[in-house]
């Protein structure tokens, strides 16, 4: 099956990350239709106009990254109601300049887990609307996770059957939507190229 090139970007900084594990659990689920890539944003300095005449070297390996793909899956913590400032401001590099912003055109989807009841659903509001003002295809529907101790084991594999169900099905209607969508895009040069 054809395989859909997949930048997951997570949001967050911490070493034991229970998003990362989640990221590498929907990777793994996805492994059949995606060739996933997990880009780096803990080393990107705090946003800041100054840098943009000469933009650091992590800032331009990060915007880069992004730019050579279509398809970019976010997992993320909630902080405080929102997104975590490390998210935000990888976005903020991405964003601009705004005729470089990387986010545009993008088909993302975004998922995110805490300890918490309600599995990052705000934070997740919050990340759909800035992605969305910023131009990506944001897929509908929701999947918060709330996370158990042991919900996603050292392997990356899920152990709670109900949630990998529900992983499983996520990953897949993505891979669908994705890849939909770069047949269309490559439908729409191939168009161009002849009527060129
Ligand atoms: C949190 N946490 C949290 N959890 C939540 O469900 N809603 C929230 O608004 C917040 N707010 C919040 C703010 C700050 C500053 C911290 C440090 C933490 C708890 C959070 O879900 C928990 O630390 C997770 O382990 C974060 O995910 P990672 O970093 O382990 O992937």
């Amino acid at each position: 099956m054809r395989k859909v090139r997949l930048a997951v970007i997570v949001g967050s900084n911490r070493r034991e990350s229970i998003n990362r594990r989640l990221a590498v659990a929907l990777a793994r689920l996805g492994e059949g239709r995606f060739d996933a890539e997990f880009v780096q944003i803990d080393d990107l300095p705090m946003y800041n106009y100054d840098l943009e005449q000469n933009r650091p070297a992590s800032v331009r390996r990060f915007t880069d990254q992004v730019a050579a793909v279509h398809t970019v899956l976010f997992v993320t913590p909630e902080h405080n109601r929102s997104i975590p400032a490390v998210l935000k401001n990888a976005i903020d590099w991405g964003s601009k300049p705004m005729e470089h912003n990387v986010w545009k055109g993008k088909t993302v989807a975004i998922t995110g887990t805490s300890p918490g009841a309600i599995g990052t659903a705000v934070g997740q509001q919050h990340l759909r609307q800035i992605l969305s003002i910023l131009g990506s295809l944001v897929m509908g529907g929701e999947a918060y996770i709330s996370f158990k101790p042991g919900l996603v084991d050292e392997a990356g594999e899920v152990t709670a059957e109900s949630t990998r169900a529900f992983l499983a099905g996520f990953i897949d209607q993505f891979a669908t939507v994705a890849t939909h969508l770069e047949l269309g895009r490559e439908a729409a040069n191939a168009q161009a190229v002849t009527t060129a």
